[in-house]
């Protein structure tokens, strides 16, 4: 007998570098980036229901902003994978939001990768991981890494993968701002900022990968980059106060999250990202402070 509730965690993640090309005729730009998943995991609960169709519901810090419509990208993901399989779906989903939202720590996108994990074994599909990967593509950039988790590479929009083997666990803490940054919004101000300029290629950093073999944090610290930084602190001034303050606290590296508005500060292990923390928060500079690991793994069933 098939179970009738499935519940999957899903982590966000951190780029460890965001190397942004050229604006493509598509409106994607390519890049080259480095994907590494954290402890902070939404998690999804579906249940096959009485009724026909697709139910959405969310809880968690903020989450009565989120739509529970088709534009959500949960719904999305569910239909997706409905209409790839030919099922006829019956299912209420919980998402419970841990991770910020529009938070530049690809929230949306664990939701997603969760649903597919999870309707997957709600609806025993066994869902080869090729078709899984391309389903989860096309819902978003940031969807395959969601489902992968650990440390990657991603070139493309960033859904083409492939596995960093990296040494080590790393702490992290988080600052967490007041409100969102839209995505579009930031690639938008990262084109601006660079209107009339050459822009190279994108490219993944020797250094860091370096930093990454050996496991050593103060190397990954020095190694952290992001090109849409300059965008997002043009558009919130206070993410370079934030920058400025961890630096002055002495984490390791710090940099805007992916789109923003979340910072990222690397501490050297558990007990210094706790001082971090605690420095962070007194300093009164973000509206929370959450800490994490990494790496951790993508999208799984839990209990
Ligand atoms: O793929 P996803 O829906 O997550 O992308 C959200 C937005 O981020 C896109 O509409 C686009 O404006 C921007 N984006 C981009 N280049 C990428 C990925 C995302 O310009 N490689």
């Amino acid at each position: 007998m098939a179970s009738d509730s499935v519940t999957v965690r899903a982590p966000a993640k951190v780029n460890l570098q965001l190397s942004v090309g050229p604006l493509g005729e598509d409106g994607y730009h390519e890049l080259g980036t480095v994907f590494h998943a954290v402890s902070l995991f939404d998690e999804v609960t579906v249940r096959t229901s009485d009724e026909p169709g697709v139910h959405l519901t969310m809880s968690g810090e903020n989450s009565e902003t989120l739509p529970v419509d088709d534009t959500n990208l949960a719904m999305r993901a569910a239909r997706a994978l409905a209409a790839h399989a030919g099922v006829e779906p019956a299912i209420t989903m919980h998402v419970r939001k841990n991770i910020p939202i529009a938070g530049g720590m690809a929230g949306g996108s664990a939701d997603a990768a969760a649903v597919l994990v999870a309707c997957d074994a709600l609806w025993r599909l066994d869902t080869p991981k090729d078709q899984l990967d391309a389903i989860a593509a096309t819902l978003g950039s940031d969807v395959p890494f969601a489902l992968h988790g650990g440390t990657a590479i991603g070139v493309g929009r960033g859904e083409r993968l492939t596995p960093v083997l990296a040494r080590g666990t790393y702490s992290w803490v988080f600052a967490l701002a007041e409100g969102g940054l839209p995505t579009p919004a930031v690639y938008r101000e990262c084109d601006r900022l660079r209107e009339g300029r050459h822009v190279p290629a994108p490219h993944v950093s020797e250094l860091l990968m370096q930093s990454l073999r050996a496991g050593d944090p103060m190397l990954l610290g020095k190694a952290l980059s992001n090109d849409l930084q300059v965008a997002a602190v043009s558009l919130r001034s206070g993410l370079g106060r934030v920058l400025a303050v961890a630096e002055d606290l002495g984490a390791l590296g710090a940099i805007v999250s992916g789109s923003g508005p979340t910072c990222a500060l690397l501490a050297r292990d558990p007990e210094h990202a706790l001082d971090l923390a605690v420095s962070l928060t007194s300093a009164d500079v973000c509206r929370t402070v959450k800490r994490a690991d990494g790496p951790v793994p993508g999208a799984r069933v839990v209990g």
